[in-house]
């Protein structure tokens, strides 16, 4: 186990909360159909999230009736995830997403002296009992209740345990530390949630880290060294301004540093498509773990240090996200890398060639990918070997013939290898009883063949193919 933030505890136990569908969808440009938050909540759930915070409620239409729906998947055994709602610390807000029935219902209020004055317009001691009632209130609902510390890490650290424990006496028995504008560090997070535990046991910790500072992941990694037992995620980190931590990141991050699986890793790559294509928010090729580039080498020192072992530049290998790693060919390249490729193409070359190659590709700065096409044409000047898989001149085509059952076969073999543009007949066994191959130079041609084929006595179908490229060695 390796520790971000200070001597690594004894045990890691940590789960995720997923809020694309809530902080996701307050992303700007980003609105999801109750459809498209149904296959992302499934998704997710076969994923393996613990907790899904689908909605807030009184924010729209459309926002409580995707809640609804997701609560009623949950209730009918189709999602086994916690299911969450949102909540402002009011009574019509909460009323709502008490009619919902969901597990638990979320409710935020932001505790720092600036959300305090100028958000809320009340004293410490006036937003104390302001927690106090609403918690009660939506406990009287039968629901689980978490309350969210909003911009705790600028809290005054006292006033913090006084509203941490405010929420808990009210029956809260989640408290949600978030980094509402992403200004903690690490060990700033770590200190504080062990702080919090000692100072107000009882209760468990969520951290709600924003990626403003790029410090989203290590935060969130911090908060659980410290203890905090649940991560807020949302797929591709979507979320307010920059976003949250991303699943993608937290989910590998724990595995790689603490050991721990908490969702199935391979099916991570599947649910950040889904969500890519509903959000409109493409994932950039660097990303980790889930970006077109996440495993894929280019340096030549790096691709022969991947050749005599992946891990020289691989933190895990990719397989554990169900990905495979590949390595580009351009100027950067060394001889190891287009030797490997070459293989792969099937093309063996002598010691001389491969460095000749390798000067003709570093004579081209301006190509950003070399193709496995543009390689072995490069492979061909300079070996005068012919290689690459071309596009047949004329047209070609392998057509298979089935028989009727009463003929003989070879007749009708003997009876197709006169026709115009027939190259070669063979007998085969299986569904069908005859391939021909024909040539011709028109698709009129093509068309006259077959229905030449067609209309002779003894054949019953044709079934053709037409050959779009050919390894030819002339
Ligand atoms: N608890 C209680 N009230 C809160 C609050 C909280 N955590 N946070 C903000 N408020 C109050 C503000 O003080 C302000 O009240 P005011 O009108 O008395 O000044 C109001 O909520 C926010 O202003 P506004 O958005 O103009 O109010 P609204 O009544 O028109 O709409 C929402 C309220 C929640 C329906 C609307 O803002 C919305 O759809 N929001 C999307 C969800 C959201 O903001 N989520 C934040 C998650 S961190
Ligand atoms: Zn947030």
């Amino acid at each position: 186990m390796r520790c971000i933030a200070g001597p690594c505890p004894e045990t890691i136990r940590v789960g995720l909360l997923d809020s694309t569908l809530r902080e996701g969808e307050q992303t700007p440009g980003v609105s999801f159909t109750v459809e498209q938050k149904l296959e992302i909540a499934k998704a997710l759930d076969r994923l393996g999230v613990q907790m899904i915070e689908a909605g807030h409620p009184a924010v729209a239409p459309d926002v409580y009736e995707a809640v609804k729906k997701i609560v009623s998947m949950k209730r009918d055994g189709e999602i086994k995830a916690e299911i969450i709602a949102h909540s402002r610390a009011d009574r019509r807000d909460i009323e709502i997403a008490a009619e919902l029935e969901p597990d638990r219902i979320a409710i935020f209020y932001g505790v720092s002296d600036i959300h305090l004055k100028y958000k809320h317009r009340k004293s410490r001691e006036e937003a104390l009992s302001i927690i106090a009632e609403m918690v009660s209130f939506a406990k009287e609902h039968g629901v689980k209740v978490r309350f969210t510390a909003e911009d705790a890490t600028r809290a005054d650290y006292s006033y913090l345990v006084e509203v941490v424990r405010t929420a808990r006496d009210a029956g809260a028995d989640r408290v949600s530390i978030a980094d509402t504008v992403g200004i903690a560090t690490p060990v700033f997070m770590r200190n504080l949630i062990e702080r919090l535990r000692r100072d107000v046991p009882g209760v468990e910790f969520d951290v709600h880290a924003h990626n403003d500072l790029g410090m989203a992941l290590a935060n969130s990694l911090a908060a659980v060294e410290g203890g905090a037992t649940i991560i807020h995620v949302t797929v591709n980190g979507l979320g307010e301004r920059a976003g949250i931590t991303s699943l993608h990141e937290a989910a590998i991050a724990l595995k790689v540093f603490y050991g721990v699986e908490v969702v199935d890793l391979t099916k991570i790559v599947e649910v950040s498509r889904l969500v890519e294509r509903y959000s409109g928010i493409a994932i950039p090729p660097n990303e980790p773990v889930i970006g077109d580039n996440a495993f894929t080498h280019k340096a030549g020192v790096h691709v022969a240090g991947i050749l005599a072992n992946p891990a020289t530049y691989e933190p895990y290998p990719p397989e554990l996200v169900g990905r495979t790693r590949d390595y580009t060919i351009d100027k950067y390249t060394g001889k190891k890398a287009v030797k490997a490729r070459l293989e792969k193409l099937g093309v063996s070359v002598g010691e001389e060639e491969l460095k000749k190659i390798v000067e003709v590709i570093k004579s081209r700065p301006n190509i950003r990918y070399l193709r496995d096409e543009d390689l072995l044409e490069i492979v061909e000047e300079v070996t005068g070997r012919k290689l690459r898989l071309r596009p047949p001149e004329s047209i070609e085509a392998l057509i298979m013939v089935k028989c009727e059952s009463n003929t003989y076969t070879t007749s009708v073999a003997r009876r197709l290898s006169v026709l115009p543009g027939v190259k070669e007949v063979l007998e085969v066994t299986g569904e069908k009883d005859i391939v021909l191959k024909v040539e011709v130079s028109t698709p009129i041609e093509l068309n006259q063949v077959i229905e030449g084929i067609r209309s002779l006595r003894g054949v019953k179908e044709t079934y053709t193919m037409l050959v779009l490229k050919k390894l030819s060695n002339s």
